[in-house]
């Protein structure tokens, strides 16, 4: 057909479209477009969804959007349960949960399909730019740079700051109880905010002050950007004044502003030759020790020995946006039990419980880090981790998840398997000891799998036998249970829903 006979064609149908609709009243032609739309919106539904589990027909448009601003962990139960595979749409966004340990794997493993998304807005809230949503070489590279911040020489100069943030947190533990008057206080907040100043210490050891600390840690401000970070947001609210997601927003970029700053206090103390104390101390000094190679090479020197970590200048903004996404990700996560943790930890010190922490006691820790080994299997903090379809993905011989939808690798199944774990409900340390839970390493998905796992693999259980090792050895404290203490609850991580009642005391 010539192009001129196209163009009568579509233009006479275009003429009898707007004819047609002329002749309706208002109220039709939008009824009307609002019936396509969600006929649409049904039949990709269908098509999506293929074989696997979800059901048949999804609510017009929103989906499940009530249940997931305020999700259940007994809902997340029932759709792990559902199927191997499964799904759900929230607004235009469809969503594939994969419960299977071996399917997980797979996600995880194939960074040519998928790539991390946290949630949808995440790239917005963090900066397109940041680190995590690198692919391929460039994220190899960027992630080479920084694991080297996490080797056990670099943690240990990390230890004496993090022995001061304990020993700080612990005394406002006992006096919260005694201006409560030794009543019971839901401690949970307090946990989010030791959590909080650990890494912030960690990170910028005395470059922050105790203010900022305490304003990042604050609940509100914490709380912001994570409540922004939900699974699921109502299109575009990022940009509606005084939603969670704008909220979230304007924390965060406050947080990487205070970060850069604490970037340049850095570099002007580790120009003027001082010891590494936090891991943007190292980082500066990595940077410093190449920059320095890199001169001395264009110097022409010769047999000039490379450092081990050969990286390039960060600007202070990138060092701040780093942090950021390092604080992001390191958010949280009984009587014969503290009696063995008690008796292993003073044992290490030998004998000497103001013996402050250091990383040759790690090793000797075996009951420690059983328990702590449980605690995140129990418990453990990130249920499942969101990734994106790049382009088709074949993720089982009968299903390949569309390009564009999500696809979420979960870790509770597999962390709660009771083939790998007998009786994977109660907690056990035991099993990591005279049982076989050591060898279950394909179900070990604590710390995810592949290209993007874990940077913090090693300095988790590190910090937390440090955290664990004092509060057993300074601190008394007694669990006020009550019926709800076991009840979960989903922000993010895993909650105890009463927030976890508490009296603690000073151990004389
Ligand atoms: C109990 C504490 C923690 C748990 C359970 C945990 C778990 C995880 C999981 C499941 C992932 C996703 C892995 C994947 O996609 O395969 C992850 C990624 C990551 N974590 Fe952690 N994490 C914890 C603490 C931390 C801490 C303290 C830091 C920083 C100091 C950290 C830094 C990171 C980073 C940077 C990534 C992304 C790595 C990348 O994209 O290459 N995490 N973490």
């Amino acid at each position: 057909m010539s192009q001129a006979a196209q163009y009568g064609t579509s233009s006479q149908m275009d003429g009898l479209i707007s004819y047609v609709i002329r002749g309706w009243p208002g109220w039709q032609v939008i009824l009307t477009s609002l019936l396509v739309l969600m006929t649409y919106d049904q039949f990709m539904y269908i098509k999506r969804k293929g074989s696997i589990a979800g059901p048949s027909f999804k609510i017009p448009f929103m989906g499940p959007f009530l249940q997931a601003i305020h999700p259940k962990f007994d809902s997340y139960l029932a759709q792990w349960a559902s199927g191997p595979l499964s799904c759900v749409s929230v607004f235009h966004k469809f969503v594939v949960l994969a419960s299977d340990r071996d399917i997980a794997h797979k996600v995880f493993k194939s960074p040519g399909y998928v790539k991390p998304c946290l949630v949808p807005i995440a790239t917005d809230i963090m900066g397109p730019n940041a680190w995590v949503f690198l692919q391929g070489r460039a994220h190899a590279e960027f992630r080479r740079g920084l694991t080297r911040l996490f080797t056990n020489k670099a943690l240990s100069t990390y230890l004496p700051i993090q022995e001061k943030v304990y020993s700080d947190y612990f005394s406002r533990f006992v006096a919260g109880t005694q201006a409560n008057g030794g009543k019971p206080t839901k401690f949970m907040s307090f946990f989010r905010e030791i959590n909080c100043a650990l890494s912030c210490r960690t990170f910028f050891g005395d470059y922050i002050s105790q203010d900022a600390v305490k304003r990042i840690a604050d609940d509100c401000i914490f709380y912001l950007v994570t409540a922004a970070l939900e699974l699921v947001n109502v299109p575009l609210s990022m940009y509606i004044p005084f939603t969670k997601p704008w909220a979230g927003k304007r924390t965060a970029d406050a947080v990487q502003a205070e970060f850069a700053k604490c970037a340049a206090a850095c570099k002007a103390n580790m120009a003027s030759g001082a010891e590494p104390t936090c891991i943007v101390d190292q980082w500066v000094l990595h940077m410093m020790e190449s920059k320095k190679y890199h001169e001395r090479i264009a110097a022409g020197e010769e047999n000039v020995t490379k450092p081990t970590n050969l990286i390039r200048e960060f600007t202070n903004e990138e060092i701040g946006q780093t942090m950021f996404t390092f604080l992001f990700a390191s958010q949280d996560a009984s009587s014969n039990v503290l009696h063995r943790l008690r008796d292993e930890n003073l044992s290490v010190r030998g004998g000497d419980r103001n013996r402050p922490f250091e990383l040759t006691m790690y090793d000797f820790l075996t009951y420690t880090n059983a328990v702590i080994k449980e605690l995140l299997r129990h418990r453990p903090p990130v249920i499942f981790v969101p990734y994106v379809a790049t382009k088709p993905f074949p993720v089982t011989p009968d299903y390949t998840v569309p390009k564009g939808a999500m696809i979420v690798p979960s870790c509770y199944p597999a962390l709660h398997d009771p083939v790998a774990y007998p009786n994977p409900d109660s907690f056990d340390p035991e099993r990591w000891i005279t049982g076989d839970a050591e060898s279950k390493t394909e179900n070990w998905l604590v710390f995810g799998a592949g290209a993007h796992d874990c940077l913090a693999r090693k300095y988790v259980p590190l910090t937390m036998a440090h955290m664990v090792g004092k509060a057993v050895l300074e601190l008394d404290w007694e669990h006020h249970a009550t019926e709800r203490s076991e009840e979960i609850r989903v922000f993010a991580t895993l909650f105890p829903m009463d927030e976890c009642p508490l009296t603690f005391t000073e151990r004389r």
